[in-house]
């Protein structure tokens, strides 16, 4: 670069601005460029690198290590936390696939199993372990385009926010799809009518379980590029996890079993947790769900209703368990809260016959520590510094006398 060049040179070779225009061009042997295209150029660069930085591979999942991290969480349901496992190492494989020859089958997973039993819990300890954007999105709150409420796009755009706005990185993320059995298509006698919040709403799902270029709105989501007003988010890399308490499930499951002929030989087991066991992509169809949607959620499995001493690990052993939490409240004024085994089982029997899993143990809880609770401070004062919960404080609630 010399005065002789730059007299040669009167414009930018890139934008045609003139030098006059401009604070500086640059020239060089044949060419010459304006500092506002070099600064341009910068900005592209560091755009290219981080996004070559999204694209890159992560990191592999050991399904072993997964379900360990699980078990801290989540207490029982071993075949869920192995194939939830296994399935997300798998899609990290698929995600990491090189090979441009062979490509590797989505496999959605549909969590099945009574309330109360970890569905949502398991869901979100996944995302907690991975690096991947993850969103769960209840199917109730979704409508079919057109009606009042979010449609489908909102589940992408949520998983778009979940990515930081990063386009590159949502189309590899994880959706989980809360209460599908919410969304399954009424009785046979209703639908003469339109069903607005079923069979519509499975059919948007479809498309997007299926693999479709969504065009999002970009508000919010990607404050880098505030011009842009839509964005197109390809879903067909996007793992699917759906779960539902299908309630009744069971009773379709040996009706198909009784009414197959076989009759005596088959042999129906009583309880729900065998019956799980043998459902068949034709019963969540009579059960209302669309035969697509089905077809799209080849892995199922059943989590079970938790035993009374399940309930009891969940009350004390997990990673943020109900008692922990509740011995810190305590310990807070100062006083020692402890529960006698009996207590635990009385807890955990009266939480189980609410038949609603481990959901009622708080609500048990609360009863039970409310006059406690509300003597905190009473007890300091009477030097009460420890509070036992025995099975009879269990059965009838009620604060120590000083
Ligand atoms: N297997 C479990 N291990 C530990 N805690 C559990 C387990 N199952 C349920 N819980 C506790 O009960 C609460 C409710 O569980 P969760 O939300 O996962 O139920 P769900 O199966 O999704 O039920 P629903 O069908 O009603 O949505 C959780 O917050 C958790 O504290
Ligand atoms: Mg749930």
């Amino acid at each position: 670069m010399n005065d002789d060049l730059n007299n040669q040179y009167e414009n930018c070779d890139f934008c045609n601005k003139s030098k006059n225009d401009v604070k500086k061009l640059i020239v060089g042997d044949k060419v010459a460029i304006c500092d506002e295209c070099v600064n341009l150029c910068g900005d592209l660069l560091i755009q290219i690198s981080n996004a070559t930085i999204n694209s890159g591979k992560f990191k592999d999942i050991d399904p072993v290590e997964l379900k360990e991290f699980l078990d801290e969480y989540v207490i029982g349901q071993e075949n869920a936390k192995i194939t939830l496992s296994v399935a997300v190492a798998n899609h990290y494989k698929r995600l990491n696939n090189t090979n441009a020859d062979l490509e590797l089958a989505k496999a959605n997973v549909l969590l099945l199993g009574p309330t109360g039993c970890g569905k949502t819990l398991l869901a979100r300890s996944v995302a907690r372990y991975l690096d991947v954007p993850f969103t769960i999105a209840d199917a109730t709150s979704i409508t079919e385009a057109g009606y009042v409420g979010d449609d489908v796009e909102t589940l992408i755009n949520k998983l778009l926010s979940a990515a930081d706005g990063d386009v590159e990185k949502a189309q590899r993320g994880i959706i989980f799809l809360d209460e599908v059995d919410k969304i399954a298509r009424k009785g046979e006698s209703t639908s003469i009518t339109r069903d607005v919040s079923g069979e519509g709403v499975q059919q948007a799902l479809l498309k997007i379980v299926e693999g479709t270029v969504c065009r999002v709105p970009a508000a919010g989501a990607n404050r880098k590029n505030p011009q842009a007003e839509m964005i197109e988010v390809d879903t067909s890399n996007i793992l699917f996890i759906a779960g539902g308490a299908f309630v009744g499930i069971n009773d379709v499951i040996k009706r198909r079993a009784q009414g197959s002929g076989l009759g005596f030989g088959v042999d129906i087991k009583n309880n729900d947790e065998a019956s799980l066991q043998d459902l068949e992509p034709d019963d969540l169809v009579k059960y209302g769900m669309i035969p697509e949607f089905v077809g799209r959620f080849p892995t199922w499995v059943g989590l079970t209703e938790l035993t009374e001493d399940q309930l009891i690990y969940v009350l004390t052993e997990i990673r943020n368990s109900l008692v922990a939490q509740y011995t810190y409240l305590f310990e807070t004024d100062g006083v020692a809260l402890t529960f006698s085994d009996d207590a635990l089982k009385e807890i955990a029997y009266s939480a189980s016959k609410r038949k609603t899993g481990a959901r009622s143990l708080q609500a048990e809880l609360e009863r039970i520590l409310m006059p406690h609770m509300f003597s905190l401070r009473e007890y300091a004062k009477s030097q009460i510094t420890e509070v036992k919960i025995t099975s009879e404080l269990v059965k009838t609630p009620q604060k120590i006398a000083a």
